[in-house]
């Protein structure tokens, strides 16, 4: 008998070990041979955890398992009271387009003769034998974007990295993921190392890299454990070394674990973290591209970014560009959380209305009670309204109603949510977290703190400072945390006036 029940921090935290050892435990007593697969998770958060069953018609799954459902899994599993049908007919399942989720929750996670027979390394064997110029216009050609947040074109900047003249390069990959209601880049390193492995492998080979290094924040140990253990099984199969797949050149990787600070997920706090230094953001220009670790041209790129870059050699440039809206291409892995019926992650081309995303795939609030607001791209990220939700998911159609995607994290609020407290939490988590390198970060959050209780108290005058303030936060900060923290303040002020009691007051 075979099972698969995820290793993945999500289920972990709600239970999944303990269900494996009772699995063990009744399989031991009753005499079963049975196989236990840990395995990415499905992305059915609220099925978690969630058991699947290997069947002559395909893997049926169960969820979410308590201790007391173990037994009936060794019985008739048509009558077990969490049977839920074949998992690949799940709605949630079917309706996704998984491009770079493909293998997360099917293969076994440290396994490469899985990763092998689903595909994996297939990218990175035709990568092998193009020119650099060709790899980087493949990347360019797929449109793909930096899934981090910036969407800024990732084939542009491989060609940066790519035609810069230095004697050594590096491929760093960005798995701080610390934006609120994301979990898309623990979720491909515990569900699929090998995919971001092979990614960084053709990002080296397209830059001339040689060297590349996993930033994983401390708070994902199982990320950690599991990328750790993958990139020796990849070194060890000859994947990574001194000649990459054994014909290719050299490529080796290195796992570095963060210490907790929001900033590191900025581009070169990062740096300067995997650095050995204090992890405060630097000046751009220089870029990271042209003098990033060690004052080396350096690719910056995010996990999905990466992660998609297989996929892309795999099926073609073409095949990838084919899903999407406007200049937003390809897949993105949407991340659904806060007072939501069905939380997890959604991978789906670019362009479902706000809307469709949280009413039918999240199915509204958790509570029953009305949506009212909706974060999305993080706590940097701007709340949208019910009179927005027919925005469609793409990054220049979030920009144009002053929002962002961000890496695709969504927050969904009731009614019942207060949104002066929600713009008061945005300025104090950016003044707990500011580096302090600049002033209308540093200054500028706790000020914002102080004039959002002034408003909170009903001093109106609190009103234009609060502006001011964030017009100053916005055009003058060194990076996106002072420069972006505007973005949740001004959406929770113009779109939940009633919420700002002095607004109200002052428009009497
Ligand atoms: P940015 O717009 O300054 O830069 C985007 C990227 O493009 C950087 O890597 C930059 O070095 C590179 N770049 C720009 N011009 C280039 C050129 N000519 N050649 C090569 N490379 C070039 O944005 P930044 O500050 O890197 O990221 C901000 C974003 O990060 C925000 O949109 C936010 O959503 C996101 N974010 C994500 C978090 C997460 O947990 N994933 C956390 C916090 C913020
Ligand atoms: Fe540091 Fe904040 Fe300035 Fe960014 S905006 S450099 S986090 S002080």
């Amino acid at each position: 008998m075979k099972i698969y029940l995820p290793l993945d921090s999500a289920a972990v935290a709600l239970g999944a070990d303990e269900i494996a050892h009772a699995l063990h435990a009744h399989a031991k007593a009753k005499g079963v041979d049975l196989t236990i697969i840990r395995n990415g998770s499905r992305g059915m958060v609220w099925l978690e955890p969630l058991a699947e069953v290997e069947t002559p018609t395909g893997r049926m799954a169960f969820g979410p398992m308590a201790l007391a459902d173990v037994p009936a899994l060794f019985g008739d599993l048509a009558a077990h009271p969490k049977a839920l049908g074949l998992t690949d007919d799940l709605p949630w399942m079917k309706a996704q387009t998984r491009l770079t989720f493909a293998r997360v929750g099917v293969i076994d996670p440290l396994s490469l003769a899985d990763y092998r027979a689903h595909g994996g390394l297939k990218g990175l064997e035709r990568a092998l034998g193009m020119a650099q110029a060709d790899m980087v216009a493949e990347v360019t050609n797929s449109g793909l974007r930096g899934r981090g947040g910036a969407g800024f074109p990732t084939g542009i900047k491989w060609k940066t990295v790519s035609e810069a003249k230095a004697d050594r390069k590096y491929i760093v990959c960005n798995a701080d993921e610390g934006d609120s209601a994301t979990f898309a880049d623990r979720m491909l390193m515990e569900g699929d190392p090998f995919t971001l492995i092979e990614g960084m492998a053709i990002a080296g080979l397209a830059c001339g890299a040689t060297k590349g290094f996993v930033y994983i924040r401390s708070e994902y140990p199982v990320a950690i454990e599991v990328m750790q253990k993958a990139v020796e099984i990849a070194r060890a199969e000859g994947v990574l070394g001194a000649k990459v797949m054994g014909k290719g050149p050299a490529f080796d990787m290195e796992i570095r674990v963060g210490a907790g600070a929001y900033v590191c997920g900025e581009e070169t706090s990062l740096l300067n973290s995997l650095e050995g230094k204090r992890g405060v953001v630097r000046a751009k220009p220089p870029l990271p591209a042209l003098q990033g670790f060690m004052g080396k041209p350096t690719v910056v790129n995010n996990v999905i970014s990466l992660a998609s870059v297989p996929v892309i050699f795999e099926k073609g440039a073409a095949h990838y560009k084919d899903f999407g809206l406007g200049r937003s291409r390809g897949t993105i892995p949407l991340q659904i959380a806060g007072n939501v019926k069905y939380g997890g992650l959604y991978e789906i081309a670019f362009g479902l209305t706000l809307g469709e995303i949280v009413d039918k795939i999240g199915g509204g609030t958790a509570s029953g009670r009305p949506v009212k607001a909706v974060q999305v791209g993080g706590p940097l990220g701007a709340y949208f309204p019910r009179a927005l939700f027919d925005t469609p998911f793409g990054y220049e159609e979030f920009a144009g109603k002053d929002g962002l995607i961000g890496h695709a994290g969504l927050t969904v609020f009731d009614d019942t949510a207060d949104m002066l407290g929600m713009a008061r939490f945005a300025m104090e988590f950016c003044a707990i977290e500011s580096c302090g390198k600049c002033t209308p970060c540093r200054i500028g959050a706790v000020r914002g703190v102080e004039t959002l209780d002034r408003l909170g108290r009903g001093d109106a005058s609190a009103l234009p400072i609060l502006t001011d303030l964030c017009n100053t936060m916005k055009a003058g900060s060194l990076c996106a945390l002072g420069g972006f923290t505007p973005y949740p303040v001004m959406s929770a002020l113009t779109h939940f006036p009633d919420d700002f009691s002095t607004q109200k007051e002052a428009a009497e």
